[in-house]
């Protein structure tokens, strides 16, 4: 059996830039098919998205808007306040274009429904989520996920977009983040 892999920090590397890449090939592909010709706005969820988003557009062989909400919800702690809000709206009109917003992981699926009935108001002519990643614990009935290249257990996890404290975003790939204890 490997030993598993290590960062420069220590950290296990739960998924590395070779798969995330492929994952993100596949995930890109399978969106242009699904809306062929039709106008489609994708809007980031920063902060966590934005390296994410940066590959995934450029996986959608198609023309397409982007813009970037940004919300908030964990402060600088690694616990959900329960609470999202958002520091800065998107401005493109969506009324009657399809919508792909792309977030880092869905967690707790708080944000997914504050940003579903956030956009929702705007009258696009669809709606969906692409993440890089969702916990298994999710309900998918409640919260249909379209679009996800990996599900994950319950390991906080840092890297590619997403921080710890506003740490690690700048990882090539996704690692276990273990908090001094
Ligand atoms: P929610 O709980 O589904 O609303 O997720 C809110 C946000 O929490 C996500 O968009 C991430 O930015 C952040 N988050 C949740 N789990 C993790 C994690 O394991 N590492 C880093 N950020 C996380």
């Amino acid at each position: 059996m490997n030993a598993p892999r290590k960062n420069e920090y220590g950290q296990k590397v739960l998924i590395d830039s070779e798969e995330i890449h492929a994952g993100i090939r596949q995930m890109g592909q399978r969106i242009a098919d699904n809306y062929r010709d039709e106008p489609l706005t994708v809007i980031g969820c920063l902060k966590g998205s934005f390296i994410f988003m940066a590959d995934l557009v450029r996986a959608i062989p198609r023309p397409l808007h982007i813009d970037f909400i940004e919300v908030s919800s964990y402060g600088n702690d690694l616990q959900s306040t329960g609470n999202v809000r958002i520091v800065k709206d998107f401005k493109h009109p969506v009324e009657n274009s399809h919508v792909l917003i792309v977030e880092d992981i869905v967690d707790t699926g708080l944000t997914f429904d504050f940003l579903f009935e956030h956009i929702r108001l705007k009258k696009p002519a669809s709606l969906e989520i692409a993440t890089l990643l969702v916990r298994r614990s999710v309900d998918q009935e409640m919260r249909p996920v379209k679009y996800s290249c990996f599900t994950i257990g319950e390991e906080y996890v840092v890297g590619y977009g997403l921080d710890a404290a506003g740490l690690y975003r700048n990882l090539d790939h996704v690692a276990v983040f273990d908090a001094p204890v």
